[in-house]
């Protein structure tokens, strides 16, 4: 019987991934290296320094541990400068009234993300206190697709792996979700269809009831 849902953050609950993208397209610009938009299919979900690892092998360089750093801190401040322009707009559809549902419900509710600017983002966007708890990047050693942060996740809310459901819209994140015994929902992202459960475009119409007996 499922009882937990835990949730991506970054293209799952706001739109924020297409700020990671702008971020990184201009740090790699100074680099000579042009990212198109295949290349955010595989940005998404990794740690900050996983993806700016797979930008300098898709680039062909190598940086030392120092310039990577700075190029971690470079890549953040511009990030964090998008969002202090993040709205109610840039949450997902369906997203607000979904929670809203599920706490009714009395269902527990956890945000599982890479970011080490989650709580930041939920706090801007006025959805902390819909989630009982929020592991982000900063909680675990090992993330995506590490299952530790679902793991982790799980834990907190005193549940099962097989009593939660888990949202995800990144590849990394699905295998995350798999690794750690997770029954996943694939959100936006046609490409993970058949490497997720199940597949919605979007949180509009979404019956949980219908869920809450998969394990
Ligand atoms: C994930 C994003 O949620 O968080 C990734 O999908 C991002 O694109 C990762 O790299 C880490 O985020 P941050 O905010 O700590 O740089
Ligand atoms: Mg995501």
């Amino acid at each position: 019987m499922i009882k937990g849902l835990i949730f991506d953050l970054d293209g799952v609950i706001v739109n924020t991934d297409i700020y990671h993208f702008e971020a990184w397209k201009q740090v790699a610009s100074q680099y000579s290296i042009q990212l198109d938009s295949s290349i955010n299919e595989r940005l998404k979900g990794l740690s900050r320094r996983d993806s700016w690892n797979l930008i300098m092998e898709l680039g062909n360089i190598q940086l030392s541990d120092e310039e990577t750093n700075l190029v971690l801190e470079t890549k953040n401040s511009l990030y964090r400068k998008e969002l202090k322009n993040l709205s109610r707009d840039n949450i997902l559809l369906g997203v607000e009234d979904f929670l809203k549902e599920l706490n009714q419900k009395d269902f527990k509710l956890a945000i599982g993300s890479s970011s080490k600017n989650a709580r930041d983002i939920l706090h801007y966007l006025n959805l902390s206190s819909s989630f009982n708890s929020i592991i982000d990047g900063s909680m675990v050693k090992n993330l995506k697709p590490s299952p530790d942060i679902f793991i982790k996740a799980a834990k907190t809310l005193d549940l099962e792996t097989n009593q939660c459901l888990v949202f995800e819209d990144a590849l990394s994140g699905v295998h995350a979700a798999k690794a750690g015994g997770f029954k996943v929902i694939a959100v936006g992202n046609k490409e993970l269809i058949d490497v997720a459960d199940y597949y919605i475009d979007n949180f509009l119409n979404f019956k949980i009831d219908e869920y809450a007996t998969v394990s």
